[in-house]
């Protein structure tokens, strides 16, 4: 269940209650794609780093090692070690940015397994299945992520089917919620809004899915190479006709200064590879702006990556021996600089709730807005 607590003109301050914990909002999701947070971080680590949600993909873990595998092991909760909420995204997106040989029909896509090749098929009750199997806490609907641009009357029907296999994905969810050994019985369903970058396909989409009564709204389809300005306005365009007193999600999104924009647009929820991928190579995030880390210059660098963080990796170690771990080839390299990023993002969600908190939104976003996408 979803409480506002507070708004500050389109920004939300709220709760997210969940069968495993609440999450206060706005909160960013840590990825964990395959079950693991990429560059060695555990769900133990996760703690430390104000994790409040971890996400899963329903895709992978399909493919390997198996949902049958995870659900034997109790589901994701005992098989990863992580007890707070888990967010499984529905396999729509990765079908098809992974797989090859794809053909979408009716019942839903067929493909080839980016492994090993071997032929799968996946639809709206498959997706449902699995993340049953998985026992998330939060489902995403099976959905079709459109290539940007794609043609009008493409994305026109492209819609349509999303929502029929939305309404498949409401059915068979109600079905596994009530089997007697579902690991998860109050698992929740979010719905994905498309659309392009058509707002009158948006909205119309939005409108339409608004009134299943989901537990929670995504909007979908963005940060696919679209411009940042196409995408601050298509979630202007929908946010109005978004359910006031459900979770709002922007999907795979984005650098510390979209988030910014998008909690002052209305936004409650957000994940992203970025922290994760590019503290893998030596980018981290600071208040200040984004620092390489393998750039000369820090190689006497007695500073930690940023000397208002009191993250693990900023407590003990210095821009110069994380320069000399990546230089080296240490696998601590990814570590550290992956904690410090995840401890940023979530640190900087955090900050914008106590903003709200404090009726001070508008200033911090002013004061971080240009600052934060700065190379420094
Ligand atoms: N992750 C990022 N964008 C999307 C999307 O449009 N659909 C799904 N299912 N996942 C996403
Ligand atoms: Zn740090």
């Amino acid at each position: 269940m979803y409480q506002l607590l507070k708004k500050e003109g389109a920004a939300r301050r709220g709760q997210f209650d969940t069968p495993h914990g609440s999450v206060q909002t706005p909160a960013f999701m840590n990825v964990a794609t395959a079950g693991a947070i990429k560059g060695a971080v555990s769900a133990h680590d996760l703690a430390d780093l104000k994790c409040q949600v971890m996400l899963c993909n329903t895709y992978h873990l399909h493919l390997r090692p198996g949902d049958k595998l995870v659900h034997d092991f109790g589901g994701l909760h005992s098989f990863t070690g992580w007890q707070g909420p888990i967010l499984t995204d529905s396999g729509g997106f990765q079908v098809f940015s992974l797989s090859k040989l794809r053909k979408i029909k009716e019942e839903g896509v067929h493909f080839s397994s980016h492994i090993d090749g071997r032929k799968i098929f996946m639809g709206p009750e498959e997706s449902m299945q699995i993340q049953s199997h998985l026992g998330s806490t939060i489902a995403m609907a099976f959905d079709e992520c459109i290539e940007n641009p794609s043609p009008y009357d493409y994305v026109a029907d492209s819609c349509a089917r999303t929502v029929r296999w939305l309404k498949r994905c409401r059915q068979e969810m109600t079905r596994l919620n009530g089997l007697p050994d579902t690991l998860n019985p109050q698992q929740m369903l979010f719905g994905i809004n498309q659309g392009g970058t058509f707002d009158d396909l948006r909205v119309a989409h939005m409108q339409e899915i608004a009134e299943l009564d989901l537990d929670g709204y995504a909007i979908g389809g963005l940060a696919v190479g679209e411009p940042a300005e196409d995408m601050y306005r298509i979630i202007g365009a929908v946010e109005t006709f978004m359910p006031v007193n459900k979770p709002r999600y922007l999907m795979g999104v984005g650098t510390p200064v979209n988030i910014l924009e998008a909690v002052h647009r209305g936004v409650d929820l957000f994940d992203c590879v970025m922290p994760t991928r590019n503290g893998r190579h030596a980018h981290v995030f600071t208040w200040e702006g984004i620092r390489n880390l393998l750039n000369e210059k820090y190689q006497l660098d007695h500073a930690p990556i940023d000397e208002h963080c009191d993250c693990p990796t900023c407590r003990r170690y210095s821009r110069a021996y994380l320069r000399h771990l990546f230089k080296s080839g240490e696998m601590l390299a990814m570590r550290l600089c992956v904690m410090h990023n995840l401890y940023f993002y979530n640190t900087l969600l955090e900050r914008i709730r106590a903003a709200l908190d404090e009726g001070q939104f508008e200033a911090f976003y002013q004061t971080h807005r240009l600052v934060l996408d700065k190379r420094i």
